[in-house]
């Protein structure tokens, strides 16, 4: 069987005035469609429902962005019954047809690329450059997964004389997808085609304030000609019926992205057996981060000040990759709270949909209070740097920097998934590291240095998944640097990686006396 080469999407370059003009025409003619109704897919069909949510603009909630069907958990239960129906059909569907779903739904993905742009900046508020990012990574998800699984399509022989062995994968079953809001676009594919491909027959439960950009996923989907029951987009209520389908005795596995709390709760309910479960449950649970970057004495503070500024404050620090801690040497610690400060108070915060945003609103009014409170507690913590005004109407929380904040403090301890930076001072690089590798979490990290037994040290003492070295945490490239994180940040292989793909499927080994 033959594996397509991959190769990622490239960005659009926003340097040429006609691509910046089209990009920023989308958004006022995407903006002419909202308020529109959006519906689940079950078994081949939009189906009605009871309830029904609204998504807001965080820019601007007084626009709505969309309403979105929400399932009951009866059409939980029967769209697990359709899923059932359609797995011996997909199971058998050959890779490269599987595979060629996917490759098409990447070059609608990038037929859309500007649709969804705007998409994404009116429903999360992310600055048009981050989502354009984003729709790269989607369609890289697409590609890279299908390639991947026509390289393990092939089966190992093991034979000797007399015997043959052989090792081969199957999909696993049904699979629910449970995505957050952050990356509305990226995690939801990456997670869900991920699934398809390698055979599953894959439900999709996108958060609630992302569901119009998830709809637009799930009908790029379905004309990508994926089949009828197969796939199917059920949004709905995560404490009910996302509860509900993760302890269902016909689902075979759950992949999640999202926040610690519920992450463990996933673990722990999907360890239980329900009355008819003939299978223990695999889970995928990726979750937060307390991500820190180190800043020794020989740092390129230039560098590091640009490196830092964007890892803490890109999409409004609400990436699980963002950087809430930077970890500085004291012999630098004052000349770089100093220009860290002066390149904070040049971020220019606003509406997402206004060229020339920065930094966007957060997302929605729970977590502006959440962030409010933390930024209360932080000024008990340390000294502010630098705030920023947040503008109105929308959800916004002005760029803080909190300094001299201690190692234990609940800032520098807890995400805060928001603007907030808390700047530590530590005497030495073993602080520095011991400090870094001192909270629960262990998902991206950094360090700015040009001394090469800091470097080393860090690649082996730092404790997280992805580590990045003289350059920004976030904003991993699918296929370059595969995702992920271990300690409380989750469990699973990494994302974009070679390994992600095995997780969704059961290997199996066949012996033959000849
Ligand atoms: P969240 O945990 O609140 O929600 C994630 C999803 O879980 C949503 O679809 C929600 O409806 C669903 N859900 C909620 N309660 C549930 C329950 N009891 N059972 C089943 N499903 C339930 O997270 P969020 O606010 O959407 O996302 C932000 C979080 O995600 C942050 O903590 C961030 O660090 C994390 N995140 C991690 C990664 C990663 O790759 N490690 C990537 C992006 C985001
Ligand atoms: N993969 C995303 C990043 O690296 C979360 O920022």
């Amino acid at each position: 069987p033959q594996r397509l080469p991959f190769a990622n999407a490239p960005d659009s370059d926003y340097a040429q005035a006609e691509i910046r003009d089209r990009a920023w025409q989308t958004v006022s003619q995407v903006r002419q469609q909202l308020g529109q109704s959006y519906q689940p897919w079950i078994n081949g069909e939009f189906v009605s429902t009871q309830g029904t949510a609204q998504s807001l603009n965080p820019s601007n909630p007084d626009e709505v962005v969309g309403t979105v069907g929400l399932i009951s958990i009866e059409q939980a239960d029967e769209a697990v019954a359709t899923a059932k129906a359609a797995f011996t059909a997909w199971r058998q569907t050959p890779v490269a047809e599987r595979a060629g779903i996917l490759r098409k739904a990447a070059e609608l993905m990038e037929q859309r690329r500007h649709e969804l742009n705007a998409w994404m900046v009116l429903e999360v508020g992310k600055p048009l450059r981050e989502c354009d990012g984003e729709v790269s990574e989607a369609i890289d998800f697409c590609r890279y997964y299908a390639s991947e699984m026509e390289r393990l399509q092939e089966e190992t022989a093991y034979d000797i004389p007399g015997e043959t062995n052989r090792y081969h994968y199957q999909p696993r079953g049904i699979s629910l997808i449970i995505s957050p809001w952050n990356f509305p676009l990226a995690i939801p594919t990456g997670m869900t085609v991920a699934s398809l491909v390698a055979g599953n027959c894959t439900l999709l439960k996108p958060a609630e304030v992302s569901s119009v950009i998830a709809a637009q996923l799930a009908q790029i989907l379905i004309e990508a000609g994926i089949p009828k029951g197969v796939f199917q987009f059920i949004p709905g209520k995560g404490s009910t019926v996302g509860a509900h389908l993760v302890k269902h005795p016909d689902v075979h596995m759950i992949t999640f992205t999202g926040s610690q709390e519920v992450g463990c709760q996933i673990y722990r309910d999907a360890a239980g057996l329900q009355p008819g479960q003939k299978h223990l449950k695999r889970v995928i649970a990726e979750m937060g981060g307390k991500n820190g970057i180190i800043i020794d004495e020989s740092a390129d503070l230039d560098q590091a000040v640009a490196g830092v500024v964007q890892s803490a404050f890109g999409y409004s620090g609400q990436k699980c990759s963002a950087c809430s801690r930077v970890i500085v040497l004291e012999s630098v610690y004052e000349t770089f709270v100093e220009r860290l400060t002066e390149a904070v108070r040049s971020l220019n915060v606003g509406d997402a949909s206004k060229p020339g945003t920065q930094v966007g609103p957060v997302i929605d009014g729970k977590a502006q209070q959440r962030i409010r409170e933390y930024i209360a507690q932080g000024k008990q913590e340390g000294t502010v740097a630098v705030e920023l005004a947040s503008p109105q109407p929308g959800y916004f929380v002005g760029p803080i920097v909190i300094t001299e904040v201690a190692p234990d403090a609940t800032i520098a301890q807890e995400e805060i998934f928001g603007p907030v930076l808390a700047v530590l001072k530590v005497a030495n690089f073993d602080d520095a590291l011991r400090v870094a590798n001192g909270t629960n979490y262990a998902l991206t990290g950094g360090i700015y240095s040009r001394t090469p037994s800091h470097i080393d040290r860090a690649q082996v003492e730092f404790e997280v998944g992805n580590l990045y070295v003289n350059r920004g945490i976030t904003g991993a490239i699918v296929s370059r640097q595969p995702f992920g994180g271990f300690k409380l940040s989750g469990v699973g292989s990494k994302a974009g990686g070679p390994d992600y793909l095995l997780q969704f499927l059961e290997p199996r080994t066949v012996t033959e006396n000849i």
